[in-house]
């Protein structure tokens, strides 16, 4: 199969531990079952530009079973697992692209090469495949039927090509499937971001000052957990709701040039450039902690830092960079501003992401079903793939609900019972 990846001779051990996280993926399992016999995707070609983790090498043993052949980049430098790239090339038939570390130019040859197999379907984690079919391969829209984002990061840049009237191919915004953010967004990113700033750091969050700047999904899921662990909260945001909301949930709420004075540990989870800046940098205190869990390494201003720092070097551990302020104080920054959760840690577990892959495999045989029928815009999952991953994960988790009565559902159809 066409590849390029580290090194073919991991792959036995990326087999092992893309078994192991399918342990975890019993939704997306269930569905692989169906595609084995359905086959729902025979003969469609699909591309995808995502995070080459074990979980997501799970989604694409899924598509291959429904009977599509897939392509696989990485959508972060950093971000690539090589012995799930290894295994998918040489023990899955799989088309992979990935060595971690990889340079620019290298990540951009592996999205040419997913492009060069014509897909008919597209995943992105981030739009980057998608924004460059856009831009210098249009004469494959030809071929595409649509294309699914996996990101917050990616349905802003999308919703931005819709405005301008860019797009060129119908989208479906996974990420906005209930079952996909309110859940990976939240529990995987809260989990795997504290995860990833221990694993570099293995700093002690128990009373520690940590700044969550951003309190979307992911923003709350960190705070959520970075506060479960006893650290002291502080919240920064540009939204009034979401700010009053982070009140509300108990933590402090401040500007970040207030917050930079007092953290120690600090975490951009916005989707938005330059979070964190030079001046916000001279504030900290010596010793701070920086990360970012947002999907670009664009939120925190790591060349400004640089310009301002009059020593940059390796940190004592490996993903650590320390930067010398001109007053003396020390910054250390984690995984070059890359998000810290996948550079560090290895991304949300495997249950997690069984959702949001269930949702991924789900909607890629609905654009199939539904090719040359959809709108070119942003479209939503529609609500019966919601409603399937839910439940069937309350199934695998043996978790019951009630039913509504006859009685409850009338009364909630109804308008004339009142006090
Ligand atoms: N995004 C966040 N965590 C991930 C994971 N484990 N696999 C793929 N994409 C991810």
């Amino acid at each position: 199969m066409p590849h390029d990846v580290k090194d073919l001779d991991l792959a036995a051990d990326g087999k092992k531990r893309i078994e192991w996280a399918d342990n975890f993926m019993l939704v997306l399992k269930r569905i692989r079952k169906r595609f084995e016999k359905e086959k729902p995707l025979d003969g469609v070609t699909v591309g995808c530009c995502m995070h080459v983790t074990t979980e997501t090498a799970n989604l694409m043993r899924t598509l291959m079973a429904g009977g599509a052949s897939v392509n696989l980049c990485a959508s972060n430098p950093l971000s690539t697992q090589d012995d799930v790239a290894a295994a998918l090339a040489a023990e899955y038939g799989g088309n992979a692209f990935a060595i971690r570390g990889e340079d620019n130019e290298t990540y951009y040859d592996h999205i040419k090469s997913v492009a060069a197999a014509k897909p008919n379907l597209t995943m992105d984690d981030g739009c980057d495949l998608i924004a460059y079919i856009h831009s210098e391969a249009p004469e494959l829209f030809e071929t595409l039927w649509g294309s699914m984002e996996e990101t917050t990061t990616g349905i802003i840049r999308l919703r931005a090509m819709e405005r301008d009237n860019a797009l060129k191919v119908p989208v479906i915004a996974v990420n906005d499937a209930k079952t996909k953010h309110f859940f990976d967004n939240r529990y995987g990113t809260g989990q795997s971001t504290v995860d990833g700033i221990i694993r570099a750091t293995n700093v002690l969050m128990a009373g520690r000052n940590v700044v969550a700047c951003g309190y979307g999904w992911c923003g709350r899921g960190f705070a959520m957990r970075a506060s479960g662990m006893g650290a002291r909260v502080i919240v920064t945001e540009v939204d009034a709701v979401k700010a009053l909301e982070a009140a509300m949930d108990g933590y402090q709420v401040m500007p970040i040039a207030e917050a930079a004075k007092v953290g120690e540990v600090f975490c951009t989870l916005t989707g938005n450039k330059h979070v964190i800046r030079t001046e916000h940098f001279e504030a900290m205190r010596d010793g701070a902690i920086v990360a970012n869990s947002g999907h670009f390494n664009i939120e925190l201003d790591l060349e400004g830092l640089g310009k301002i720092a009059k020593e940059v070097k390796p940190g004592s551990r490996e993903l650590i960079t320390e930067y010398t302020l001109a007053s003396g104080k020390r910054i250390f920054v984690l995984a070059e501003g890359r998000l810290v959760n996948l550079a560090a840690a290895e991304g949300h577990p495997a249950s997690v992401m069984d959702m949001s892959f269930a949702v991924q495999a789900l909607t890629a045989e609905y654009v199939v079903k539904n090719k040359g029928k959809l709108d070119v815009k942003v479209n939503n999952v529609p609500d019966e793939i919601d409603e399937f991953v839910s439940r069937i994960k309350l199934e695998t988790m043996s978790i019951d609900i009630d039913t509504l009565t006859d009685e409850q559902a009338r009364y909630l159809s109804s308008w004339q019972e009142g006090t």
